[in-house]
């Protein structure tokens, strides 16, 4: 037993056992205590992450936005890929999809355009964009008569990946041929939830998927982890959603779970991240501590 001293003077016993075990988590386990990432000397090759789910509105763009500002923060060269027609991704970064000359669809469908030719630095640092508009569904259908169609994308990204520490795809809500071409390009799967029951019954045809892409096109690809989004711990039904989640998918899921917030939405129409538009945020943390499990990982 040891004792501390309260501001006012009076002394207080720390109970012994709380000093020596570890903080336990939302997700209920033990946090594991994460130490910042040393500074690289040099980049490349990227770890290329897929932010997949075919449910729409669980935060698949925030998440990817958030992430990959949090990763650039610590030092990590990232590439975004707005791989949604709708191009929240873009919007998100303050950037008018609208205006745009050429996309990632003109990349995906002319041969003599490159990486370079459609890429945009963001307003953070190492932090940079493939934007997409509206234009990227009509690749959907194009692409069905190319020979290699899956590929696409993989092939397109080969030249870069020596630049970049991560890539992140932002995937549309479908599981088409879009989301397999970003399977396909990817190492890992990240799997934004909303935590709502209704959210859960997607995941099993989201695995299967997987499994199957796995074995026919993409051998190396891993699901990196579960991310609970939209979190609220106040309710029963939040806490029971993450509970089902913890025992169907165990360690798949992120320590790190993203609470139900309107700052997300503010940060959408202010056209920044989180970790910039509200640095101090409790969303900014937690994104900031979702980089570190990604980085550790
Ligand atoms: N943790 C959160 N709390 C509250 N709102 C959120 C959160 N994450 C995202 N949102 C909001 O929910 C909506 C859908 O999120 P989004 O990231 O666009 O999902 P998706 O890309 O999966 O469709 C957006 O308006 C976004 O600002
Ligand atoms: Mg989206």
């Amino acid at each position: 037993m040891t004792a501390a001293t309260v501001p006012g003077g009076a002394v207080i016993a720390l109970d012994a056992a709380a000093e020596t075990l570890p903080a336990l988590g939302p997700t209920g386990r033990a946090l594991p205590v994460l130490a910042s990432p040393a500074p690289l000397d040099r980049h490349g090759p990227a770890r290329v992450l897929a932010m997949v789910n075919q449910k729409g509105g669980v935060g698949k763009t925030t998440s990817t936005i958030n992430l990959g500002a949090a990763l650039a923060e610590h030092g990590r060269r990232v590439l975004l890929v707005d791989f949604d027609p709708q191009g929240a991704l873009s919007v998100g970064l303050g950037v008018n999809p609208l205006q745009l000359d050429r996309t990632v669809y003109n990349l995906l469908m002319e041969r003599d355009v490159a990486v370079d030719d459609v890429m945009l630095k963001t307003n953070i640092a190492g932090l940079d964009l493939l934007p997409s508009n509206i234009d990227l569904s009509a690749a959907e259908v194009q692409l069905v008569t190319e020979v290699a169609r899956e590929q696409t994308l993989e092939r397109l990204l080969r030249p870069i990946v020596a630049d970049y520490d991560f890539v992140l795809i932002d995937c549309q809500p479908s599981l088409g041929l879009l989301t397999v071409n970003a399977l396909t390009a990817a190492h890992g799967v990240i799997i934004p939830l909303e935590c709502e029951y209704f959210a859960l019954r997607g995941v099993a045809l989201l695995m299967q998927t997987l499994d199957k892409i796995k074995e026919r096109l993409n051998p190396r690809l891993e699901v990196e982890g579960i991310l609970a989004t939209m979190y609220d711990g106040r309710t029963v039904h939040g806490r029971q959603v993450l509970e089902r989640l913890l025992s169907a998918f165990g360690e798949l899921v992120f320590h790190t779970v993203i609470n139900r917030t309107v700052r997300f939405p503010e940060t959408s129409v202010a056209g920044e991240p989180i970790t910039s538009y509200a640095s101090s945020s409790a969303g900014a943390a937690a994104y900031r501590q979702l980089a570190l499990e990604v980085l550790a990982r």
